[in-house]
């Protein structure tokens, strides 16, 4: 099967779990916490990564599943998807409507399917490797993504996040954020990292920095920057990111990028 046909099949089950999830959105529901009072679970970002997780072992019975709620798979694969059944919970619970599903495949630890559906706006954002990244829009309307040619600051509208560990963690990103905001155009905090690597990607935000993230708030995202013409890398050293527990990662177009980092 090649990437495009695995890519429709993640569009399929992007959208069934967006469904899912705007149902959701509209209706009461039942909150956790997990690692603080801060950082939150609902009944359905359970429910989406179930349905999710079934309808990928069911198309893809020998690949393995990494998701936020129900961990990783154990085996051996060189097919491993990355799941975030909802990135953007706290919005999500508190009625922002700025959030989504975000799901990908990476074959040998490099990205091959990436899938972000926002099930408000009814965007649905993909890409697979070496194909380019689009965006489908609630009128059926598809665009390719671009990253921007931005190469200044002071013209840049940028995104981050704060880890959910800022209250009792060094590493909080407000050094950054008050060295960046006093020089760029706009900084945003949406409260998606999925979300915020789409817009990058769609040429919505110039760029985006975030600490401490997981491979399945950014796995879709950085296929969908990297086939938009963008850079996604480490902030240490501007290394390439791969896999791993926890992501401190850059991403912006490449007029950008060099620049964001020397800041951070
Ligand atoms: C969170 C969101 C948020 C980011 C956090 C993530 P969740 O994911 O992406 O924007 O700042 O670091 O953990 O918990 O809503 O899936
Ligand atoms: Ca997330
Ligand atoms: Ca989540």
């Amino acid at each position: 099967m090649t990437n495009q046909d695995i890519l429709e099949t993640a569009k399929a089950i992007a959208r069934e779990a967006g469904a899912l999830i705007k149902e959701g959105f509209e209706s009461d529901k039942a909150i956790d916490l997990k690692s603080s009072s801060i950082d939150l679970v609902t009944n359905y970002d359970r429910a989406a990564e179930s349905l999710i997780r079934e309808r990928l072992n069911s198309a893809f019975p020998d690949h393995l599943i990494v998701g936020e709620e129900e961990g990783a798979d154990e085996g051996n694969s060189p097919h491993v998807w990355y799941v975030d059944p909802i990135d953007g919970t706290t919005n999500f619970t508190h009625g922002v409507p700025f959030f989504c599903v975000s799901i990908a495949m990476y074959t040998n630890d490099k990205p091959a399917v990436g899938v972000i559906f926002d099930p408000i706006q009814q965007e649905l954002f993909y890409a697979s490797a070496g194909q380019g990244g689009f965006v489908e829009s609630a009128s059926g309307a598809v665009k390719q993504l671009k990253v921007t040619n931005t190469t200044a600051l002071n013209q840049a509208l940028l995104g981050t996040g704060f880890p959910y560990d800022r209250a009792t963690s060094d590493l909080d990103n407000l050094e950054q954020i008050g060295r960046v905001v006093k020089q760029c155009r706009g900084l945003r905090r949406l409260g998606s990292a999925a979300l915020d690597l789409a817009y990058v990607a769609a040429g919505r935000l110039d760029g985006y920095w975030e600490f401490k993230l997981n491979m399945y708030d950014v796995a879709a995202g950085i296929v969908l920057v990297q086939e938009a013409g963008g850079i996604v890398c480490n902030i240490n050293d501007g290394s390439p990111v791969a896999p791993a527990d926890v992501v401190h990662l850059v991403a912006a177009g490449p007029g950008l990028k060099d620049i964001l980092l020397d800041q951070l």
